[in-house]
């Protein structure tokens, strides 16, 4: 695979642990721990459904996407000031900075919170300030991404986005999240479209539950840059060619697929798969609260679980900064730590 093939195993989490790598797929939401749910709900007098953090925790027990967002949607019911959003996001960014994240891309779903009244400027502002925050305190680049959610109507996310337009320089791209199954990507072509003449940078989830045809879609009617998850290419050999050629990154999320019953377990995860047909695959938490981990502890499962070692690790975080939205500068900056990283543990 590459020079870094060869260092040992047992040198392996430790690896993990240190590299430099970005994480391009964690939607902030589902970085609410059930702690701060409950410290939330009590600050903003908000009734839960659950007793306690015990009870709370005790329902994530799921058996596929919707059953998963139905209780990541009353988690975020939590959520009504700028400080929620502000403090939400830098406990993600605070963790994020222990686990060698230097560059991340948060999605957030503003729909979520517009629904129950909370104006789009209060999530944005308060998401941008911990950005901030994140870059100036803890030397973390954060970038943020608005999600459409794709069981409401083009319509609604149309009206979003307009809503959104006063703050557009506070978000990079836009994507599209939520129920999979039955909501393709063709549904957002308009939406997509003005996106697009806007100069936004566009991804989809497309893939995870979803067919082949969908992936095909996100990229030929909505143009997106990157899947998210995509895990399900592999059923249709064109499409892992043309992924391949036009290096399309896809940003996996292993844990959260066996979470969500995509696949059995980790063992049978298609991740080496999808590098060894010349892929961009990319390693993500997508809901870290919910899916029983953080960035690191989703690369440390997933080589525990697979045949793995630390030639394939270095092409995973060179594709995270690769496969990012970051400047040329950036990205071969991030880029040099990693190199000096991986010589290091080759020493
Ligand atoms: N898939 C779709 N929508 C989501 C997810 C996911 O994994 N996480 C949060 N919203
Ligand atoms: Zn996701």
């Amino acid at each position: 695979m590459n020079r870094y093939a060869d260092i040992p195993r047992e040198r392996l989490p430790a690896l993990l642990a240190a590299m430099p790598k970005a994480e391009l797929h964690i939607h902030i939401e589902g970085s609410l721990e059930p702690q701060l749910i409950f410290a939330l709900a009590a600050r903003n007098g908000v009734k839960l459904a659950y007793p306690n953090v015990e009870a709370l925790r005790a329902a994530y027990a799921f058996t596929d996407l919707q059953s998963f967002l139905d209780i990541y949607y009353a988690g975020a019911s939590v959520l009504l000031l700028e400080d929620d959003f502000h403090d939400m996001a830098w406990a993600y960014l605070v963790r994020a900075a222990e686990e060698n994240v230097l560059h991340t891309e948060l999605f957030f779903d503003p729909q979520t919170h517009t629904a129950r009244g909370v104006d789009i400027g209060v999530v944005i502002r308060g998401l941008k300030r911990a950005t901030e925050r994140a870059r100036a305190e803890l030397g973390v680049s954060a970038a943020l991404i608005l999600c459409f959610l794709r069981h409401l109507s083009e319509e609604d996310a149309l009206q979003t986005l307009e809503q959104a337009l006063p703050y557009r320089e506070h978000f990079i791209g836009v994507g599209l999240d939520s129920s999979e199954r039955g909501h393709p990507p063709e549904k957002f072509a308009r939406v997509f479209a003005r996106c697009r003449e806007l100069g936004l940078r566009l991804v989809a989830h497309a893939g995870e539950e979803g067919p082949p045809e969908y992936i095909w879609n996100a990229l030929d009617v909505l143009k997106v840059e990157r899947i998210d998850h995509g895990v399900r290419c592999v059923e249709d050999p064109a499409l892992v060619r043309r992924l391949a050629e036009q290096r399309v990154p896809l940003t996996v999320c292993p844990l959260s697929n066996v979470k969500l019953c995509v696949f059995a377990d980790l063992g049978r995860h298609n991740l080496g798969e999808l590098l060894a047909a010349g892929l961009v695959a990319t390693v993500n938490s997508d809901d870290p609260a919910y899916f029983g981990g953080y960035l690191n502890q989703n690369y440390l499962e997933t080589f525990a679980a697979l045949p793995l070692d630390a030639g394939h690790a270095y092409v995973l975080a060179r594709n995270s900064f690769e496969a990012s939205f970051a400047s040329a500068a950036d990205k071969a900056g991030w880029i040099a730590r990693l190199d000096e990283t991986f010589e290091r543990f080759r020493s």
